[in-house]
């Protein structure tokens, strides 16, 4: 397989691969690790075989909120339909940040892109982390925050179009609410990284709001540094799969018009350790 970085930051492409092959397992995963986002261009592949390779990962977290596949209960539709004006994942976020164990990272497979648009872009919480001044590194150490499914998933979007159109639903199940380190030491590299972003963190914990709300936009003005980021073309059968306690994502609503259909698979993730 033919592995070419996107940025220097994060990401890569895979050429050559077949996610369907145990034996090309060690280097997905060692590229996985590296890089925090590969894609896997031109797969062809079933449902059943994009779950058997997410299993290969870990266990499946089956999203509370998303839509489901009828066939397939434990894969998430991310859909947005040519009338729609809203994508799922438009904000920057950290899947399922609101777990006491995080996702370990998301598997998401095209299968019908627009003639144009509809990237992901992703930053690196690490990159992001290790280009802050010592002396601030010091101060966010010691600190957690609060994130929170509720303003996101829960009544306040009782009226949103993604829920309308039913992309998005289960109000009632959105009562989780987390606190983990703003610092986390990666649970697979070590890798120092930040642990907050601006979809679910709600408060660094024992700071007033004026000091936690201060702290929070500096730090998500700083992550969102171009050097930072590196963005996903999509065509058909593409494949990605990012690292979420290593990465920020967003879904690029620029496609207005026009379709895109997406399958999602969600693999469990562990307790976060303080770096
Ligand atoms: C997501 O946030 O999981 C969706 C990302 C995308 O559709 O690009």
């Amino acid at each position: 397989m033919d592995i070419r970085p996107l940025t220097g930051g994060l990401g890569a492409e895979i050429f050559g691969a077949d996610l369907r092959d145990p034996a090309q397992l060690d280097d997905i995963r060692d590229a996985f690790v590296r890089y925090s986002v590969i894609t896997l261009r031109g797969q062809t592949i079933t449902p059943d075989d994009h779950l058997e390779f997410a299993r290969r990962f870990g266990t499946i977290n089956v999203n509370r909120f998303f839509k489901r596949l009828d066939s397939h209960p434990e894969i998430a539709i991310v859909l947005k339909e040519a009338d729609q004006t809203g994508a799922i994942g438009e904000s920057w976020h950290t899947d399922h940040a609101y777990d006491h164990a995080p996702a370990m990272g998301s598997i998401l497979h095209a299968i019908e892109t627009p003639p144009f648009g509809g990237d992901t872009a992703f930053c690196s919480m690490g990159a992001a982390y290790d280009a802050l001044s010592d002396r601030f590194k010091e101060i966010l150490n010691g600190l957690h925050a609060w994130h929170s499914s509720r303003h996101v998933f829960g009544a306040v979007q009782q009226d949103s179009e993604a829920t309308r159109t039913g992309r998005v639903g289960n109000a009632d199940l959105a009562t989780q609410d987390a606190l983990h380190p703003v610092v986390i030491a990666h649970p697979l590299s070590g890798r120092k990284g930040l642990f907050v972003n601006p979809q679910f963190t709600t408060r660094i914990d024992g700071l007033s709001e004026a000091e936690s709300d201060a702290i929070l936009h500096m730090l998500y003005s700083h992550c969102q540094k171009p050097e930072f980021q590196c963005r996903v073309r999509w065509q058909d059968g593409d494949v990605t799969m990012w690292d979420n306690r290593a990465t920020w994502h967003k879904a690029i609503n620029d496609y207005h018009g026009h379709r895109r259909y997406m399958h999602r698979v969600t693999v469990e993730g562990c307790a976060l350790e303080a770096a």
